[in-house]
């Protein structure tokens, strides 16, 4: 038997809150390959631009943007914050902008989560002021029961329950992004 004590998942805890294994790194690598199939697929004679979300999305932008392997994709970064602690505040504030010119471009939105829809919502309402040839967006995870605006991404990873989730890129209050697993908040 292969013993790893790293694959060992443990319940963590952050500001008093105990978070349970959820999904594991494995499950996480083959939605990550399989949607970089359909992405490659979907975009084999295109010059994609890739549009990472920062921050909680920097993780699964770098596992997803080496999987696809597309010779003449590019990505850039764009900074939204719209969570305080384990709720939307309902508000979305962009605190990095586009500094890349996407008029006529295929942009592929690369989100770690899709909750209420609202940032997503409000960044396809702002790329569309600037002329791009297509806009599709690519989420790790999906909370349908959540969405409030929009339809929700064209890729999905996996589609989960409301529940607040933390690691592998995706944080409470700052923490936890580095987690390679996903840990769920433990019901009491
Ligand atoms: P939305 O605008 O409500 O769709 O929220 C999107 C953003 O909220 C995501 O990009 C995440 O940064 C954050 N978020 C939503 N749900 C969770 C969660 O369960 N854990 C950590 N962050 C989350
Ligand atoms: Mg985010």
């Amino acid at each position: 038997m292969r013993f790893n004590y790293f694959y060992l998942m443990e319940e963590v805890t952050y500001q008093g809150l105990t978070f349970e294994p959820y999904i594991r790194r494995e499950e996480i690598a083959k939605q990550v390959y399989r949607l970089a199939q359909e992405i490659k697929r979907d975009y084999a004679n295109e010059k994609p631009l890739f549009l990472c979300v920062l921050n909680g999305a920097f993780i699964f932008a770098a596992d997803l943007f080496r999987a696809c392997n597309l010779q003449d994709a590019e990505i850039t970064f764009i900074r939204f914050k719209s969570y305080q602690g384990m709720e939307s505040t309902g508000t979305v504030k962009e605190i990095m902008g586009l500094t890349e010119d996407i008029t006529g471009r295929n942009v592929l939105i690369v989100e770690d989560i899709i909750d209420s829809g609202v940032t997503a919502a409000q960044l396809r309402k702002e790329l569309a002021k600037h002329n791009p040839k297509s806009v599709k967006m690519v989420s790790l995870l999906f909370k349908p029961e959540a969405l409030t605006v929009g339809s929700g991404p064209e890729y999905v990873g996996f589609e989960i329950p409301s529940k607040f989730i933390l690691g592998y890129g995706l944080d409470l209050d700052g923490l936890a992004r580095n987690l390679p697993d996903i840990y769920v908040l433990k019901e009491k």
